[in-house]
């Protein structure tokens, strides 16, 4: 069995997804589910596109033990250098530096000739290796470059350092067969290619990316990467949880071995969708609520009478239906924190103290208290940034009877401290809250998109809001959850708002 390494980008490559704007906080939080869920290398970020990213990266590397921490440069000195800042710390710190090889890229893109782009390429390598170990080296829009201009500047950075040649089909545009070609050629024709290892990155425009990184693994690749959920710019990249589960389930195919924990594979696509408001389609292989339903007669009977008929991934694999009911009304304080450590969670005792109570008053108002649920009153504790000035709810009240126009009444603390209340009326029970909100927010607010859902199921599952809005002109999204929609609603939106006070500054701190 040959081992492939998953190399997870989603908190670079995902993180470009149309409007996506994840906190350090949260990011920190993905980070660690992706170390539960066993990736070898997680890219955290882009540490010279934004202050934000560089401390998002420099955060993640500080806090990560058992996966590498990467994080992506353009071929410039300054950016390696600014990368080095952010992952210096990090257990098993790693550099992902690109150039694009295509004569499109080269021509119009970067304005230079194929022997100027061979040189910064080799001079990018050798100046990381000065500092960098492991470096990977991606040659953007690889799947439409000269085969024999790639085996040329492939040999040269391999002589300049590089451990890893990841050769990205960077506009989505390549067929298994071809892809799988490039790589079989690139391995057969560079004398040195035994000096490092083979990457695929594969983005899903036409809709094959997780079949191209198979081809890519089945002609030698020993790195694969990909998101979660598949997201990404455009149409996404290759979903990791169904290269991952594929290769378990198609052992007899593909003799291949990953560290992954397969049965963490629900959780991740949950949080990353929960904290991105990317929602998973319910038909989605492996991830969606579908999957594994089986609505037809013919389907159930023969479920029924032996799962193998229709099923071929059960739901344990990934983690589905491992909802056990963890904790109930009696559970004590011990008992609470014993189960979030087995979950992975470290909390400082003044978290600990806030999760317990969320627990203790959502087991007076639900009768089941689920893993799920726990992960949610965890994640929300988690990503709370603290001594930060913002809005906060103090209460609020909403009057609803169909033949009047709903009417809410809110009081909020602002960040000056001072406390403010008001009412006011909306069509909808939603739309009166949210324009009391907005009457006592004095932040200039566009509401642009609402989204409600269900966390698990049964009629007392906790309520989670999406919102995205534009405060102060800065495009920002917010997150609420709660048993009741319109506290989740109101949550949200106030999420949303304070997110333009959460400076990066303040952030490091909370950690
Ligand atoms: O798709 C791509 O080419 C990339 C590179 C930066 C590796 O994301
Ligand atoms: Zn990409």
């Amino acid at each position: 069995m040959v081992h492939v390494n998953i190399f997870d980008t989603t908190l670079r490559d995902g993180e470009q997804s149309p409007g996506v704007n994840l906190n350090q906080l949260e990011k920190v939080e993905i980070a660690r589910q992706l170390e539960r869920f066993g990736v070898d290398i997680m890219e955290a970020g882009f540490p010279a596109s934004s202050q934000g990213d560089f401390e998002a990266v420099r955060a993640i590397a500080r806090t990560i033990k058992n996966s590498s921490v990467t994080g992506l440069a353009r071929a410039t000195k300054s950016d390696i250098d600014i990368a080095w800042d952010a992952l210096k710390d990090a257990a098993e710190p790693r550099l992902h530096v690109f150039l694009a090889t295509s004569p499109i890229h080269m021509h119009y893109k970067l304005m230079k000739t194929p022997e100027e782009v061979t040189q910064i390429a080799v001079d990018m390598v050798s100046y990381a290796k000065k500092r960098f170990q492991h470096v990977e080296w991606s040659a953007e829009d690889a799947s439409r470059s000269d085969l024999d201009f790639l085996v040329q500047i492939i040999t040269k950075v391999i002589d300049a350092g590089a451990t890893v040649i990841n050769l990205p089909d960077t506009v989505g545009y390549t067929t298994p067969e071809e892809y799988g070609r490039m790589f079989r050629y690139v391995r057969e024709n560079v004398p040195n290619i035994h000096k490092a290892a083979l990457s695929c990155h594969c983005h899903d425009d036409l809709g094959m990316a997780v079949a191209n990184s198979l081809a890519a693994i089945e002609n030698g690749v020993t790195q694969v990467e990909g998101t979660i959920n598949g997201i990404g710019e455009r149409a996404g990249n290759a979903s990791l949880e169904e290269i991952a589960v594929a290769l378990n389930i198609r052992k007899d195919k593909y003799p291949y071995t990953t560290n992954l924990v397969l049965k963490e594979i629900k959780r991740t696509s949950d949080l990353v969708s929960r904290f991105t408001g990317m929602k998973v389609p319910p038909n989605k292989a492996v991830v969606g609520k579908n999957a594994f339903a089986h609505e037809s007669g013919i389907h159930q009977d023969g479920v029924l009478k032996n799962t193998l008929t229709y099923e071929i991934i059960t739901p344990e694999l990934v983690g589905v239906n491992s909802n056990d009911l963890v904790l109930g009304k009696h559970s004590g304080r011990h008992a609470f924190k014993d189960k979030i450590e087995q979950m992975g969670f470290e909390l400082s005792s003044e978290k600990l103290n806030e999760a317990f109570q969320s627990f203790k008053q959502l087991t007076d108002r639900k009768k089941e208290v689920t893993d799920e649920d726990l992960f949610t009153i965890l994640f929300d504790i988690q990503t709370a940034a603290v001594d930060v000035k913002k809005y906060e709810l103090v209460a609020f009240q909403v009057q609803y009877a169909s033949a009047n126009l709903p009417t809410a009444t809110v009081a909020l603390t602002t960040p000056e401290g001072l406390r403010v209340e008001t009412a006011r009326t909306g069509s909808g029970s939603v739309e009166a809250l949210y324009n009391t909100l907005e009457a006592l927010i004095k932040e200039e607010i566009d509401l642009t998109d609402f989204n409600l859902s269900s966390v698990g199921r049964g009629h007392d599952a906790l309520a989670e809001v999406h919102v995205k809005m534009t405060v102060n002109g800065t495009n920002v999204s917010g997150r609420g959850s709660a048993q009741d929609v319109l506290e989740a609603s109101a949550k949200a939106f106030i999420n949303a708002v304070n997110r333009v006070f959460f400076t990066q500054k303040v952030l490091v701190k909370s950690l």
